[in-house]
C-alpha cells in the first residue's frame, strides 16, 4: 500500500480555493531535512549496480520494463495505474539513447512528433535520430506549432489533426510531445482524440513539464474564459526526462517550474520543503545533482498522488494548491503575460494568506512560504490589474458545477 509522505501543509480536497490547513501542530518545525533519498522509506527503492533508483507505489503494481543496465537512466519512477501504468525515466543524456524509446514504447511504424518553433531547432533532430537510429521500421514526421500559452487553443490543436489526417496516420501510430507543458497538454489531448486514442509519449523539456505537467495524464487546451477547460485524462506510454534539455531553458522559465516543486513540499512532503529551503541557490544555479533530486522527488510525489486518485475525486485536488487564484491571474492578464509558475506562486501566497486568516495555519508557515518563493525569484502577489472584482468574476465563471475540478 502506498504510504503518504509527511506534509507541512495539506489542502483539504473540499477546499475550492486551494486554501491550506496544517497537518503538523501549529508552529511545529517540519520533519528533519533530507539527508538522502533513501530516507523516504515509504517507497521501495531498488538500486541497480549502476546506482539506478526505482520508485514504485506498490499496491498491485503491474510489472514494467527495465532500461538496459548500461543506460544513462539514473532513476525510474513508476506511475502505478494498473494496465495504464508507465515509467518516468530520469537522467542526463537520455535523448542520446535510442534504445529506450524504440524498443519499449513506440507502437507501430509511424511517429508524429509535436513540438514548437522554439524547441524544434534545439531538439527535433536529436529526437528524430533517437527514434530512427538503426531502425528502418519507423518513419518520423513532425508538426511544429507556434510557441506560447496563447496558442494553447482549438486552432492550434487542429494543426496536429490536420497533419495526422493528411499524412494518413492510422490507429497504430505514436504521438510524441516534445516541449514544455503547453506542447505536452496539447499533444496529449490530440492523442486522446485522434481516432479515439493513439499511443502517446511525453518528452518534457521545461522544468515545469518535467516535475508536473508530463505526469498524471491531464491533457487539454484553454478556453478564452478559463484555463484548461477542454481536455481529457489520457496517460502516456512513458515519460522520458532528459535533464540536459534544461541547459537551454531561460532562467525565468526555470523559476516558473520551481513554483510546482515548492507545491509538493507544501502539500505532502515536509522534508522536501526543508531541503528546498536549504538548496534553493543550487536549484537556481542549475547544480545538476540538486535539479535531478528535485525532479525525482517531484515525480515521486505526483506519481503517488495520481496512483491513488487518477481522476481527481479527492486527494489529487491537493495538487491544485494556489492554482485557482493562479489560473484566474493567467486568464485575467491574458494567456502568456504571466508564466504559469509565476501565477501559481502568487496564487500560493494568496491561498496561504487565506488559510492564515481562517486560522488554519500560523504566521510562521505563511512567512516560510513567502520566503521560499522570494528566494526562487517568483512573484508573491498578483498584479495590480487583478482587482478583487476581477478575481471573483473569473473564478465564478470557471467554477465547476457540483463536485469536481478545473485544473
Ligand atoms: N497537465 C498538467 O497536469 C499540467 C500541470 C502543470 C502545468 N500545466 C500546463 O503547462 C503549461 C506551462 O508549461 P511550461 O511552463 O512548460 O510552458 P511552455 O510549454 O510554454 O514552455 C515555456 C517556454 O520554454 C520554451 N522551451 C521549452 N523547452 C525548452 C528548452 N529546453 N530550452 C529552451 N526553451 C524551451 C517553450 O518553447 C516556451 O517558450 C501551462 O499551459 C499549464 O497549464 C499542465
Amino acid at each position: 500500500m502506498a504510504a503518504s509522505a509527511s506534509s507541512l501543509l495539506a489542502a483539504p480536497a473540499s477546499s475550492s480555493c486551494g486554501a491550506i490547513s496544517p497537518q503538523l501542530p501549529r508552529g511545529a518545525p517540519a520533519a528533519a531535512s533530507v539527508a538522502s533519498p533513501s530516507r523516504h522509506s515509504c517507497y521501495l527503492l531498488r538500486a541497480s549496480p549502476s546506482r539506478r533508483h526505482r520508485s514504485r507505489f506498490v499496491a498491485n503494481a503491474a510489472p514494467t520494463m527495465q532500461p538496459p543496465a548500461e543506460s544513462r537512466v539514473s532513476t525510474v519512477v513508476d506511475v502505478d495505474l494498473g494496465d495504464r501504468s508507465y515509467p518516468i525515466y530520469i537522467g542526463a543524456g537520455l535523448l542520446d539513447e535510442p534504445d529506450l524509446l524504440q524498443r519499449q514504447h513506440v507502437h507501430g511504424k509511424r511517429v508524429l512528433v509535436v513540438t514548437n518553433t522554439t524547441v524544434a531547432p534545439l531538439y527535433l533532430d536529436k529526437v528524430t535520430w533517437a527514434l530512427t537510429h538503426n531502425n528502418l521500421n519507423v518513419s518520423v514526421e513532425s508538426v511544429i506549432l507556434p510557441d506560447g500559452e496563447k496558442y494553447k487553443n482549438m486552432d492550434t490543436l487542429m494543426k496536429v489533426f490536420d497533419k495526422a489526417v493528411e499524412s494518413r496516420f492510422d490507429r497504430r501510430c505514436t504521438f510524441v510531445a516534445l516541449g514544455g507543458g503547453v506542447i505536452g497538454d496539447m499533444c496529449g489531448f490530440a492523442a486522446a482524440a485522434f481516432l479515439r486514442g493513439v499511443n502517446f509519449i511525453q518528452i518534457p523539456t521545461t522544468l515545469m513539464a518535467q516535475v508536473d505537467s508530463s505526469v498524471g495524464g491531464k491533457t487539454g487546451i484553454n478556453h478564452p474564459l478559463g484555463k484548461n477547460l477542454i481536455g481529457a485524462f489520457y496517460q502516456p506510454q512513458c515519460v522520458l526526462i532528459d535533464t540536459n534539455t534544461l541547459n537551454t531553458l531561460p532562467d525565468r522559465e526555470l523559476a516558473s517550474g520551481i513554483a510546482e516543486v515548492v507545491k509538493y513540499g507544501l502539500i505532502r512532503d515536509a522534508p522536501f520543503f526543508e531541503w528546498q529551503e536549504k538548496n534553493m541557490p543550487k536549484l537556481l544555479a542549475r547544480e545538476p545533482n540538486a535539479l535531478a533530486y528535485a525532479i525525482k522527488r517531484s515525480c515521486e510525489n505526483k506519481a503517488e498522488v495520481v496512483a491513488q486518485d487518477e481522476k481527481e475525486s479527492g486527494l489529487r485536488a491537493t495538487l491544485n494548491l494556489g492554482h485557482t487564484f493562479g489560473h484566474a491571474i493567467e486568464t485575467g492578464t491574458g494567456y502568456g503575460a504571466w508564466l504559469h509558475g509565476e501565477a501559481v506562486a502568487a496564487g500560493t501566497v494568496m491561498a496561504t494568506d487565506m488559510s492564515h486568516r481562517l486560522g488554519w495555519i500560523d504566521d510562521s508557515i505563511r512567512k516560510r512560504v513567502v520566503d521560499i518563493l522570494k528566494q526562487a525569484k517568483l512573484p508573491i502577489a498578483p498584479p495590480e490589474t487583478m482587482t478583487v472584482e476581477k478575481f471573483k468574476n473569473i473564478m465564478a465563471s470557471c467554477k465547476p458545477k457540483g463536485r469536481g475540478r478545473r485544473n
